[in-house]
This record gives structure tokens, C-alpha cells and sequence, in this order.
């Protein structure tokens, strides 16, 4: 302990020369020295140094609230090039802030602290990711994370249909998963597949680029004394052995995945029956791909468990319904004030609520909740569709739960880990997503659907989600184990695939080696701390754990009663569910995040139970189906990846 925090006060003296000298009495180079004038002494220091940076906060907040006003002034256009500066200028203030606060904090002993919440303070607020490299790293690191965009989002791959005359190219974020998704070729999936691998990682770049940046994650554990870098990356979990528990849940709804694996296996070799399978029992990673992008397209390629009961169409009832997308924000607030939340006044739509100008409106633009105490604020996206108003209340749950995050002190106004606050959020996307909401929205006339159009909705949900999970897992561990040395860099690509088939029976189209590096375009997006694979993990599972809670509070959710499955909950108007949803909104930070979950959930740790009964008919189903048609869920262990 007292190694590892005197080297992190090293390493930081070493970087921020001078900051520290004395301002927190004389350095605490020995710890018993009057152990109890001491502690009073870093109280005092604890306090003013928070005090300082509080102010600072509010500076950088005022100017982001600047911002936001003149982004949206009526009848000016938006300019991202003349804000893109001031932007910049703000962001750099606030990773100044950070990062001196965090070097001006290590020298307090933690544990010497009397208030709890002072102690949580300084814990949450002495130790950093990114923001604790010195700048030109910190600048670094933002740099390889753009160009890790641009894999995503840069138009390197030729048309499949004008190969030899390439005038136009296509980024896989959003063209090639666009043609992916209505492709009936697999041979054009394959195309793209193995086309943009090649493209990014054209002389190494995609891997040179990666090996770059886990160097930068690693110095920055360092600087946390953190003798293993993943601590650092699993920082707010505060768990030893993190991903060990991510595991678990992989684990835990493995057998429901393998059904669908099967199931999803057979439904690939009769779309695409002149292709050579392998035998070993695994998906083709470009038609998994396509499986997954398929989950809102209305026409699917692969049967669904009932083709002749179609789900009922909402698109044009919730058209003649909702109208406008004003009208789906206030329904989504509603859906909140129903569970006793804070009420979204009219001063809030007048000044703090703004659509976004249309040149920002991407095929999937995303609405954007701003933080600037004492005001939140939202853009919107003002498409008008069953995803936008599912997604809509997840807006409006990060909206509440930043007015209630706002009234805690600087440092414990967050979410208590990333991934929590997108977990409620998700709690109502699946709330109001079922029929019985659809059916109080009058989008649908029946409030629930018959068992046939039932499954197909399970398994349009499951496809969605249960492909997901292990995806997730499989991004987060392959990153989390080459940073800390467990995979070997002669080794990245065959250990990815390796990772593929264990977790989810995924195979590479044609057998790889390691000159290729594989990766896909989500796991370059889960390296950013921001929105890490470990946090759309997170939401997921814990979003399905909260739901379940959330359902069984309010009585709509009533396990045995087939009225009142799980799939079918809506828990809008329950004021039990509400109260769970706004004591947990109102800790943000201030407790472990253990402490919070078991609020609603009355469990301490990550679990597969909600999404396994959440689909639990899917998985009856399933399980018979195959039987039917001689289906063995499972995959053989065997990697196509040679190590030449
Ligand atoms: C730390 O302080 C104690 C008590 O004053 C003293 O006995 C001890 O020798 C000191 N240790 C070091 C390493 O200076
Ligand atoms: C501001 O700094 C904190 C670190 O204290 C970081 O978590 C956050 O993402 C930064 N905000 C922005 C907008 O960069
Ligand atoms: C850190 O401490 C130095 C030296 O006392 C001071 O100049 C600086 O303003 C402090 N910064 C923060 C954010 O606490
Ligand atoms: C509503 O659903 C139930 C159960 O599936 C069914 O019996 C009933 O006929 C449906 N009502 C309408 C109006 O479709």
C-alpha cells in the first residue's frame, strides 16, 4: 500500500514539477509521523483543494451552457467550425483540471480521512484513465483514438459492384453495414469483410495503431500505481479480478445462447445453402455481422420462428399518434413523472430542450444530454420512429438522473460506474417497447401480442441482445489481456479467434494468420473509456436485472402468472419501481455501485438472470425446436488462425 501510493506521488512530482511542494503541509514521506495532526492537517488540505477545483467546474460549465445557447440560437445556423475551437479550449481546461487535481490529491492518505464523503472524494478523484497522462500523452492517445475512428467511419473499401473502376468508397460505419444488413449474398459479405480488414491494416496500421495506444493505458496505470494496467481500465468497478464476473454472466446465459447459436446456425446454411460449411459448428463471422444488423430492419433475411404472424406494423400508428417528435420527448417524459420523477417544465422545453439542425442529422443521429449544474439540458434527434421513441426514454432517464446528480458535490455527481446510468436507461427502452405500453400509447389495439407474433418478437430481441453480450465480453478481455501481457504480440490475431470460438462459436471466413488483425469495427469504438465495450456490457446485463426489479416491484411482473410475464412489463405509473429508480439516481457516486444496484435489485453483483428470464419462452421454444430438427447446440474447439 504504501509503495504503491508513494510511487504514484513520485511519478506525478516527476511530471507535475513543483505543484506540490508544500501546500499539503510537508510531504508525507513518513506515514506514522504525527499520524493525527496529519490527518486533520489533509482534512483541511482535502477540503480547499476540492473547494478550488469546484469553482474551476463551475467555470468550465458556465462556458459549455455558453455554448449549448449560441449552438442553437434561432435562425443562425450552426457553425461546428467557428465553436470547434472554443470546444477545444474548454475540453482542454477541464483535462487540466483533472489532472492537477488528481496530482494535488495523491498525497492525501485516503484511509486518514474521517468524512466518508470526503473520502470518496478524493478516492474517486485522485486516480484517472486517460486524463492522468501528461499532455503530449494525453494528446496522443486522443490522436489514436480519432484515427481508430476514422477505421470506422473513413470510406476505405471499394463498392463490391464496381471493383475495378473504384470511384466510390464506402466506411463501414454506416455504408457497409447499410448493404450488409439487405445483402443476399454472402459472398458480397465476405467481400466487404475481408476488404476493410485489409484496408486498415495496410502496412500494420490497425495493429501498430492499437499496440500504440495500450501503451498509453498502461503508463497511465502506472501513474495509479496500478501494477496491473487493466485496474486502470476497470477503475470505477473497484474489483479485483473485474472481468472474472463479466465472465460469469457470459457463462450464465451460455446455454440459452447456444440454443440460439443452433438455431441461428440452421437458419444461416438455408439462406446460403451453396456455401461450404465448415463442420466444426461455428457462424461465419460476416454472416453473424448481418445476423446482428438485422435487428431493426423490417425485412428479414433469415426465418423468423413464425414467418406467417408477422409482428404488427407500428410505424404508421405511431406516425398518426405521436406526430411530431416534441410530441414522443413528452410522452418519454412522461413515462418518468408516471414514476413520481422530476417533472420537465415548460421554462425546460422553452430554453434547454433543442432539436438538432438538420445538417447534424445522420442516418442515426443520437439525441445528446448536456451537464452544465444548475441546468441539464438535451438536443434531439427529430426522427420519428419506434427505435427513436424507444431510445427517446432512454434520453429522458439520463435527463433525470443528471437533475438529480447535479445537487451532489463535484466528484460524486456522476454515475457510481460506467454503464449505470445507460442501465436504467435501458430498464425503460424495454418497458416501453412492449406491447402493453405500445397498447396504452394506442399505437397497438391488443396489449399483448398472440404466442406466435410473441416469439418472433423474443427472438428478434434475443437476436439483438444475446449475439451481443459475448461480443461485448470477447472486445473487453481480448483488449484487457493484451494490456496486461497475457496475450503475446506474436500471437494478437490467432488469440482473438481464439477468444471467438470459446465465447461464441464464431469463426473467420477463410483460415487467417497473423498478418491480418481482425478485430471488428465496434471493438476500435469500445477502446475509448467513454464508451467502452465493459459498458455496453454493463448496460445490457444490468439493464435486464434492473427491469426484472423495476417489474417485479411494481407487480407487473408476477413470475408463474403467464398475464404478467416479463417480457411483456410495463412499469409505468408504478411509484414503487419509481422510488428504487430515484433513490439510486439520487446517490450518483456516493456509494459503491454494488451499494446502489442492490437497492432495486437486492443483489451485489453482475448476473444473467434477468435476460434469461426475460427470454425464457425463447429458450423453451428453441429447445424443442431443435430437438424437432435435430439440431445439437455446440461448437467444436478449433481456431482458423495459424501462427506462420
Ligand atoms: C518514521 O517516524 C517514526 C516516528 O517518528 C520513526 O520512529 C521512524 O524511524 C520514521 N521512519 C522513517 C523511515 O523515517
Ligand atoms: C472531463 O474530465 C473528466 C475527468 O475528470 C473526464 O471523465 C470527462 O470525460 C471530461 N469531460 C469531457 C467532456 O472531456
Ligand atoms: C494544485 O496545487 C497547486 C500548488 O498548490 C495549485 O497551484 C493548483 O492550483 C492546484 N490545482 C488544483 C486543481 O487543485
Ligand atoms: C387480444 O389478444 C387476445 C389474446 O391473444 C385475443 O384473445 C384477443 O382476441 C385479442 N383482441 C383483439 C381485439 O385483437
Amino acid at each position: 500500500m504504501w509503495l504503491q501510493w508513494h510511487g504514484s506521488v513520485l511519478l506525478r512530482l516527476l511530471v507535475v514539477a513543483g505543484s506540490l511542494t508544500l501546500a499539503a503541509g510537508s510531504p508525507p514521506r513518513n506515514l506514522t509521523r504525527g499520524a493525527a495532526m496529519a490527518a486533520k492537517n489533509y482534512e483541511e488540505y482535502a477540503k480547499n483543494t476540492l473547494e478550488f477545483a469546484t469553482q474551476r467546474m463551475r467555470n468550465i460549465w458556465s462556458r459549455r451552457r455558453d455554448i449549448f445557447l449560441s449552438l442553437t440560437v434561432k435562425g443562425r445556423p450552426y457553425s461546428a467550425v467557428n465553436q470547434a475551437p472554443l470546444k477545444q479550449e474548454i475540453e482542454l481546461d477541464n483535462y487540466r483540471l483533472a489532472y492537477e487535481l488528481a496530482a494535488n490529491l495523491s498525497v492525501v492518505p485516503v484511509r486518514q480521512l474521517q468524512d466518508p464523503l470526503l473520502r470518496r472524494r478524493v478516492q474517486r478523484l485522485s486516480k484517472l484513465q486517460l486524463h492522468g497522462l501528461r499532455r503530449s500523452d494525453f494528446d496522443q492517445s486522443r490522436e489514436l483514438l480519432h484515427t481508430m475512428q476514422t477505421f470506422i467511419s473513413g470510406r476505405s473499401v471499394c463498392h463490391a459492384h464496381h471493383q475495378d473502376d473504384c470511384q466510390q468508397s464506402l466506411a463501414m460505419y454506416p455504408h457497409i453495414m447499410n448493404q450488409a444488413v439487405r445483402s443476399q449474398r454472402v459472398e458480397e459479405l465476405e467481400y466487404y469483410w475481408l476488404k476493410w480488414r485489409m484496408a486498415i491494416n495496410d502496412k500494420n496500421t490497425a495493429k501498430a495503431t492499437f499496440i500504440d495506444y495500450v501503451r498509453l493505458l498502461r503508463i497511465a496505470a502506472t501513474y495509479n500505481g496500478h501494477v496491473t494496467p487493466s485496474r486502470t481500465w476497470y477503475l470505477y468497478y473497484d474489483t479485483e479480478n473485474f472481468q472474472r464476473e463479466l465472465e460469469d454472466v457470459v457463462w450464465e446465459v451460455m446455454p440459452l445462447y447456444r440454443e440460439l447459436h443452433a438455431y441461428l446456425r440452421k437458419q444461416a446454411i438455408l439462406t446460403y445453402p451453396h456455401r461450404n460449411y465448415e463442420e466444426d459448428g461455428s457462424i461465419s463471422a460476416p454472416v453473424l455481422d448481418q445476423m446482428i444488423g438485422q435487428a431493426w430492419y423490417p425485412h428479414p433475411i433469415f426465418r423468423v420462428p413464425f414467418p406467417n404472424s408477422q409482428l404488427p406494423s407500428v410505424h404508421q400508428r405511431l406516425e398518426q399518434v405521436l406526430v411530431t417528435s416534441l410530441k414522443i420527448n413528452k410522452k418519454a417524459a412522461e413515462f418518468f413523472e408516471s414514476l413520481g420523477l422530476n417533472h420537465m417544465s415548460d421554462g425546460f422545453y422553452e430554453k434547454y430542450s433543442r432539436r438538432m439542425n438538420d445538417d447534424e442529422l445522420s442516418t442515426d443521429c443520437k439525441s445528446v444530454v448536456y451537464y452544465f449544474p444548475p441546468e441539464v439540458a438535451l438536443r434531439y434527434c427529430p426522427k420519428l420512429d419506434y427505435k427513436k421513441m424507444m431510445q427517446m426514454h432512454a434520453t429522458m432517464s439520463d435527463l433525470q438522473y443528471n437533475i438529480y446528480k447535479k445537487e451532489l458535490p463535484f466528484g460524486l455527481d456522476t454515475e457510481p460506474c460506467p454503464g449505470f446510468g445507460s442501465a436504467m436507461g435501458e430498464a425503460a427502452i424495454i418497458a416501453s417497447g412492449t406491447p402493453r405500453h405500445l397498447h396504452r400509447l394506442h399505437i397497438l389495439l391488443n396489449e399483448s401480442l398472440n404466442h406466435d407474433q410473441s416469439m418472433n418478437r423474443l427472438f428478434r430481441m434475443g437476436v439483438h441482445t444475446l449475439l451481443a453480450v459475448p461480443q461485448y465480453f470477447i472486445n473487453d478481455k481480448f483488449l484487457v489481456d493484451v494490456m496486461d501481457g497475457r496475450i503475446n504480440v506474436q500471437d494478437y490475431n490467432c488469440a482473438y479467434w481464439r477468444l471467438q470460438n470459446k465465447y461464441a462459436g464464431v469463426a473467420p471466413p477463410k483460415m487467417r494468420n497473423e498478418k491480418s488483425f481482425d478485430p471488428d469495427f465496434k471493438f476500435y469504438r469500445g477502446l475509448s473509456p467513454e464508451r467502452s465495450s465493459t459498458m455496453k456490457f454493463i448496460s445490457e446485463v444490468l439493464g435486464f436485472q434492473f427491469y426484472r426489479a423495476f417489474c417485479l416491484a411494481s407487480g407487473q411482473y408476477q413470475p408463474g402468472n403467464p398475464e404478467y410475464p416479463l417480457h411483456n412489463c410495463d412499469f409505468y405509473g408504478s411509484t414503487e419501481a419509481g422510488k428504487m429508480l430515484r433513490e439510486m439516481m439520487q446517490l450518483g457516486a456516493t456509494k459503491h455501485w454494488r451499494d446502489i444496484m442492490e437497492i432495486a435489485t437486492g443483489e451485489r453483483k453482475l448476473s444473467g438472470r434477468g435476460i434469461l428470464e426475460y427470454f425464457g419462452p425463447l429458450f423453451t421454444w428453441l429447445k424443442e425446436e431443435n430437438k424437432r430438427l435435430d439440431l445439437e447446440p455446440g461448437w467444436d474447439s478449433s481456431t482458423m488462425c495459424r501462427n506462420d
